[in-house]
């Protein structure tokens, strides 16, 4: 029997062209829901400067808990307002009532509106009209999500549609669980070649010894299990960390909301497009793909974990971080060996095999995203 015909990757252009960034920015990281952080990584009364796909947004929590989303410029005469912050830090300063320009110290509320224009006669600007220019801000389930599209559906009526596979994970107490580190590291990569490196496990004997010896089934090159129906994979010796799988650590507790059957095994899931969410049963990663150019992508990792372990010293989580961010180097060399080999005249198109179909569902959503027919108010 012959073997049917490969399905082909995405194209050389669509992981160098800068026009074809150009049309992601504009149909997918501006057109829909981007995932920005945990909620603790804006604590009440603070704000976080984030570059999303070349806009920066400034997010912030009102001291009531509300999420915003503005344009990091000043209404006067446009001056960027709050520097962008460190990837690396955890939650930024708690306590700052307002934003202030430091052009003319214009002020303005955690919640947008235009408080204070120094040396300026009240009469001669309507400040009830003149607050930030606001995007949108949510949240599901203990992550922020913004969106520079106003037509877009709300939150979780597009997460249902867009990443179902995400709102099975509703049982989890994600909001109660303690943010203890943020990490940041830049892959001169695509961000499409570090999602299709995420989508499938065909790498994982040869780039990822050590994870193998934890997640026997990698060793098949699948990226699931097929013989469960819930997407996860069993740890060595029913162990919930990587740590306890393959050191023998001692048990961390486990996180909020985590079911029976989260025990054991590590689920996971892209989320279209820039998040991904792996669970063990006692440490959650969201890792954040910032887009910053056709090869060039920041990517942030947020540490969960159960309250105690950030309550006491009992507890501590740095090997089981140490041995998410030695994966997640492995993946992020091999992502920028891609970007240099689709980068050659030779290369067309790749092929997509069998064990790649997470890959092909990844495509899949991806050019349907790009489809001009999906974006009818947009010119090009
Ligand atoms: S530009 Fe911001 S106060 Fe003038
Ligand atoms: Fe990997």
């Amino acid at each position: 029997m012959s073997a049917s015909s490969p399905t082909p990757t995405l194209t050389r252009a669509d992981y160098i062209s800068a026009d074809v960034f150009e049309l992601e920015r504009r149909r997918i990281f501006h057109g829909g829901w981007f995932f920005v952080g945990h909620v603790a990584s804006i604590p009440a009364g603070s704000s976080r400067v984030l570059d999303v796909a070349g806009e920066q947004v400034i997010v912030t929590c009102t001291r009531a808990g509300q999420f915003h989303a503005f344009a990091n410029a000043c209404r006067h005469r446009g001056a960027m307002l709050v520097d962008p912050t460190d990837p690396t830090v955890v939650a930024p300063e708690c306590g700052a009532a307002s934003i202030q320009c430091p052009y003319h110290a214009w002020t303005y509320g955690l919640d947008g509106r235009l408080l204070a224009t120094p040396r300026v006669d009240r009469d001669d600007v309507d400040r009830d009209a003149t607050g930030l220019w606001a995007y949108r801000a949510d949240v599901w389930n203990g992550l922020v999500f913004v969106s520079l599209a106003h037509d877009v559906a709300p939150l979780r009526e597009w997460l249902v549609e867009s990443n179902p596979a995400l709102v099975g994970f509703e049982h989890l107490a994600i909001a109660d669980m303690a943010l203890v580190q943020r990490t940041a590291s830049s892959a001169a990569a695509n961000w499409k070649i570090v999602v299709e490196n995420y989508q499938e496990c065909l790498h994982c004997p040869v780039v990822h010894p050590e994870l193998v010896e934890v997640i026997p089934h990698y060793r098949t090159g699948e990226v699931v299990d097929a013989a469960r129906p819930d997407g996860a994979v069993e740890f060595l010796n029913g162990a919930n960390s990587y740590m306890q799988a393959s050191t023998g650590a001692a048990e961390l507790p486990l996180l909020p909301g985590v079911a029976p059957s989260d025990e054991g095994v590590y689920n996971g899931t892209s989320v279209f497009p820039n998040l991904f969410f792996d669970l063990t049963a006692s440490g959650l990663v969201l890792t954040t793909l910032f887009p910053v150019d056709p090869d060039r992508t920041l990517i942030v990792g947020e540490y969960l974990f159960a309250p105690e372990v950030a309550a006491s010293s009992e507890y501590d989580p740095t090997d089981e971080i140490a041995f998410n961010e030695l994966i997640g180097a492995q993946d992020i060399a091999v992502c920028e060996r891609v970007q240099r080999g689709v980068a050659s005249r030779a290369f067309t198109t790749g092929i997509l095999t069998t064990k790649d179909d997470a890959v092909v569902d990844f495509d899949r959503q991806y050019r349907s995203a790009m489809d001009p027919l999906a974006h009818p108010f947009q010119i090009t």
